[in-house]
């Protein structure tokens, strides 16, 4: 592969390695939250939870759902705790204790050092209490609500930018299912009366709950026809687990990442250009990750029984999900020009890179480490990689690419780092890098994960199988750098180089 710091696609939108928690099983209650934890602080905050979410390179954390906002009821969760309501939460079928709401959410944020991505209801609400949270949340005084967030503790607005208007409004599943056209129509009424109050918040609307729906396609058509011109951006779910144990087409999700994305813009772009409008509608990839769906811990109480906080959704990840997720990042990075913000679902226990034990240790996930390192060493601008080489057969996707990768350029360390995954199950990847446009100066780290123990799955007691272990194939010459890629595996290489054109 040839990398050139000329070919620039954007700059790396640091939103790109964005999180996600919902009010759904553990994640933040005995996940986040957990007063009397022996690591707990004055707010009941984890504070082993904390140090993790911080080496995770988390830049911004949606909120709170998910399925869980479409029937939420924001003024239950902040004022006097013992004064808040317990209420049903129809989407995960628990009893939700209003404990934590949106004021202990954001004292989280500010010592998670991230920035919130706030979701407002429009299953069973609308665009009134939007615009209520709105001004709870970022009016500085004087007004009802305003007032009484003060009166809360948080004298300064939170300043929220970025915006959910609802959560797969197209999903049977969600409270308050809506058709495209309502939708759309709904979005566009939200978003004119919240921009009355702020004309530069960053509103995504609603895209298809996911690539196989049967209205993909039409939906987000439909609802960019209505509401093209009041949003920033569209939103793409998607969850990916190996399928009859097919592992090639497995290791190989990002290419469906890849063509959801480009589908998603090529319409998006089509409703522009039948506009008439210079205006981009950009992608916020704001739930994805590795989800086995059909396994028991995803199967929601039911009956009589409304559990708080029950273990849902806690899927224990292998080294082969973490290679899935290393070359998920890649996917998402490659698309940098058009998707600005994503989130990885979720952050702590529920389909989470970080597990705890209620009362006990905090702990990475294999799928941890790619997602940690990507977000720490991709810097500055991503590159257009010139990738020249085999190919593999898969079920899914056919032929594909047998290596697949990324580049960033950082002008301001001279850092230039490859992401690459090898997607073949069998057979190493001789790989060579080739580096024009700017001159070599050596190899600061390669480092790998899987080739081996591919089923292996980190516990609270370790050993963590999926650090990061040191390639040493990695061989510099003037030109550019040889490393081997063992079979299923991700790699980060960390080159240092001088860009010859400044
Ligand atoms: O992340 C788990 C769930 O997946 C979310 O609540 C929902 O938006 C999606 O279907």
């Amino acid at each position: 592969m040839s990398l050139d710091p000329r070919r620039r696609v954007a700059p790396v939108p640091r939103r790109l390695f964005g999180s996600f928690v919902e009010h759904l099983g553990r994640c933040v209650y005995t996940g986040l939250y957990e007063p009397g934890h022996p690591t707990a602080d004055a707010d009941g905050f984890r504070r082993d939870v904390l140090a993790l979410v911080r080496e995770l390179g988390v830049t911004t954390v949606r909120y709170p759902g998910g399925n869980f906002v479409s029937s939420y009821r924001w003024e239950d969760g902040v004022g006097p705790v013992d004064q808040r309501p317990a209420r049903l939460d129809l989407a995960w079928h628990s009893l939700e204790t209003n404990e934590f709401g949106l004021d202990e959410f954001m004292r989280w944020v500010g010592k998670a050092d991230v920035d919130p991505i706030m979701a407002v209801n429009l299953g069973t609400r609308g665009t009134a209490e939007a615009v209520d949270l709105l001004e709870y949340a970022n009016h500085r005084g004087g007004s009802h609500l305003a007032d009484q967030r003060r009166d809360n503790g948080a004298a300064d607005p939170y300043g929220i930018t970025l915006w959910c208007l609802g959560n797969e409004m197209d999903g049977p599943w969600q409270v308050g299912q809506r058709s495209a056209t309502e939708y759309g129509r709904l979005a566009s009424q939200t978003a004119k009366a919240m921009r009355r109050f702020d004309p530069d918040l960053e509103l995504v609307a609603c895209g298809s709950s996911h690539l196989g729906m049967p209205t993909f396609g039409a939906w987000e058509r439909d609802v960019l026809t209505e509401a093209y011109d009041d949003v920033d951006l569209i939103s793409l779910h998607a969850y990916y687990q190996p399928v009859d144990d097919d592992l090639a087409s497995f290791l190989a999700s990002a290419e469906d990442m890849d063509r959801y994305i480009d589908a998603v813009t090529a319409i998006a772009d089509s409703v522009g250009a039948i506009r008439r409008s210079t205006k981009k509608i950009m992608i916020a990839f704001d739930e994805w990750n590795v989800w086995y769906q059909s396994a028991a811990p995803s199967n929601p109480p039911s009956g009589e029984d409304w559990p708080v906080a029950p273990p849902l959704l806690e899927d224990h990840y292998s080294v082969a999900d973490a290679v899935v997720v290393g070359g998920l990042l890649i996917s998402l990075l490659r698309h940098s020009d058009r998707v600005t913000a994503a989130c990885q679902a979720q952050l702590v226990n529920v389909i989470a890179p970080i597990m705890t034990e209620p009362g006990g240790a905090a702990w990475r996930q294999t799928i941890f480490h790619p997602f940690a390192r990507t977000a720490r060493h991709a810097r500055g601008a991503v590159l257009d990689v010139l990738r020249e080489g085999s190919t593999t057969s898969t079920d899914r996707f056919g032929e594909i690419d047998a290596v697949d990768a990324v580049s960033t350029w950082d002008d301001d360390t001279g850092e230039m780092t490859v992401f690459l995954v090898n997607r073949v199950v069998t057979t190493p990847a001789e790989v060579t890098v080739d580096v024009t446009g700017a001159r070599l100066a050596g190899i600061i780290e390669c480092v790998t994960v899987g080739g081996t123990d591919l089923h292996a799955k980190n516990t609270a007691d370790g050993p963590d199988h999926a650090e990061p272990r040191p390639n040493g194939t990695a061989r510099s010459a003037d030109t550019g750098v040889q490393l081997t890629l063992p079979p299923a595996s991700w790699t980060m290489l960390r080159l240092r180089a001088t860009d010859v054109t400044t």
